[in-house]
């Protein structure tokens, strides 16, 4: 299946006033935003604020109930399964817990991909694997078994897999979820410095405000079912928009409200158990 050659100033992922959701429940709402080639990009928001249902709409997992979503060039809405494979191909996925498969070493896991896309001569496959292994930092870590490193290090050696095919859009969630401070600054350069090596751009979903903004060049905040806020972080850090403030400083209430908000409904239940409020 032939797809256009990219263009390096045409987006790699492009979303068009998109909704999102599952059954009758609409997740997010009006979603526009667009990834440069080379762009490290943060989409930030709370739990459970729709960040890996985006991810699943750029992978074309979950498809759009309004709206339209590009992906190299091409509207995943009139895209066949073997156009799909084929654009998938070109775009690497480090999903939420990554897992590692713990039966391989670190190496066979990291060859995993070029094994099942790509058929390389053996020393082809040894070289760049520990090319990549090489650029996390672990290429002397080879030969250990899963169950022999640490958790900051299986993150490492997913990020490896993750970019072992050289894609051009590498999608991250959540990647610095139960690290530790030292292997999440880690983790962070990692991200930004194998998409400036590789050229490719970079969606890291996250809730972590200080990495992300240190190592990304757009930010996007999601947040009550819709775009909140977008902009380079120091124009997002700057913002005096009020949602934009409290997520980005933690504040309890704001227009995320704190308290739950009493209905006729909790004042009747509390009529009923005859409490003096
Ligand atoms: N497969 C699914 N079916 C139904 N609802 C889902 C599904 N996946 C996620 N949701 C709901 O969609 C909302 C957004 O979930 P998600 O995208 O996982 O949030 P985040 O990644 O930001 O924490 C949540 O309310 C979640 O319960
Ligand atoms: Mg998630």
């Amino acid at each position: 299946m032939l797809t256009p050659p990219q263009n390096s100033h045409q987006p790699v992922l492009r979303l068009e006033g998109v909704s999102l959701g599952y059954g009758d429940f609409t997740v997010l709402r009006e979603i526009s935003l667009e990834v440069l080639p080379g762009q490290v990009v943060a989409m930030m928001g709370g739990s459970g604020s729709g960040k890996t249902t985006l991810l699943r709409a750029a992978t074309g997992q979950l498809v759009a109930r309004q709206g339209t979503i590009t992906l190299f060039g091409q509207n995943l809405a009139h895209a066949d399964r073997p156009l799909l494979q084929s654009l998938r191909q070109r775009m690497g996925v480090l999903f939420q817990q990554g897992a590692l498969f713990t039966d391989l070493n670190v190496f066979e896991n990291v060859a995993f991909p070029l094994r099942e896309h790509l058929s390389l001569s053996a020393t082809q496959l040894t070289e760049r694997v520990l090319e990549k292994l090489n650029a996390v930092g672990l290429r002397a870590a080879a030969h250990l078994k899963v169950s022999e490193i640490s958790g900051g290090m299986a993150r490492r050696v997913a990020l490896a897999r993750a970019v072992v095919l050289e894609p051009e859009l590498v999608l991250y969630d959540e990647p610095f979820a139960g690290l530790d401070p030292i292997s999440l600054g880690i983790t962070a350069r990692l991200i930004r410095s194998l998409s400036d090596r590789l050229g490719c751009a970079s969606v890291v979903i996250t809730h972590d405000i200080a990495e992300s903004f240190a190592i990304a060049d757009h930010v996007y905040l999601v947040g009550q079912g819709e775009l909140k806020a977008h902009g380079t972080p120091a124009t997002l850090g700057a913002s005096t928009d009020p949602y934009v403030q409290q997520f980005l400083h933690g504040h309890a209430d704001g227009p995320v409200a704190f308290d739950y908000p009493v209905t006729p409904a909790f004042e009747a239940w509390l009529a009923r158990t005859g409490t003096q409020a």
